[in-house]
């Protein structure tokens, strides 16, 4: 099982800033990913929220279950030290996802509070971002 969690704004993905994000929606990704999931031989759920809340729960839930996580903080990345404290305490591997490449784009989004606690990051593939970081997480269950 691995879980694919998914930050603010990202249920809008289609509408949502289509030259920046593509045009494919949020349930294009969840397919994409099962797909990719089914391929690997894993079960992968799918799952987004705007509430950091609900966010920081979901990553609670995989750290006591010592499940891998696939995650796209969304705006959190660049400031939810709730969350960076949430993640430190990760059991499984936890890759970080972005669907633009942050590098590149305004100032603001150049610092990642996450990704010093994150297993690592893929960012600016688009949608294949997911697929890298799910291929990455069965090849490291294969070889640990
Ligand atoms: C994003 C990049 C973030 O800077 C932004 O706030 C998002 C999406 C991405 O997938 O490219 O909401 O995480």
């Amino acid at each position: 099982m691995i879980l694919v969690l998914n930050g603010p704004n990202l249920g809008r993905l289609g509408v949502r800033e289509p030259d920046v994000y593509g045009a494919e929606t949020f349930e294009d990704l969840a397919t994409l990913c099962r797909d990719t999931g089914r391929k690997l031989g894993e079960h992968v759920e799918v799952r987004q929220t705007d509430d950091e809340a609900e966010l920081i729960g979901w990553i609670h839930e995989a750290c006591d279950g010592r499940i891998p996580v696939v995650l796209n903080p969304a705006a959190f990345t660049h400031y939810s030290y709730a969350l960076r404290d949430a993640i430190a305490q990760r059991t499984a591997p936890l890759v970080e996802v972005h669907i633009s490449n942050p590098a590149a784009r305004e100032g603001f989004r150049h610092t990642s509070v996450v990704a010093g606690v994150a297993t690592g990051t893929i960012a600016g593939f688009g949608l294949q971002s997911y697929v890298l970081a799910l291929h990455a997480i069965a090849e490291m269950k294969t070889t640990s």
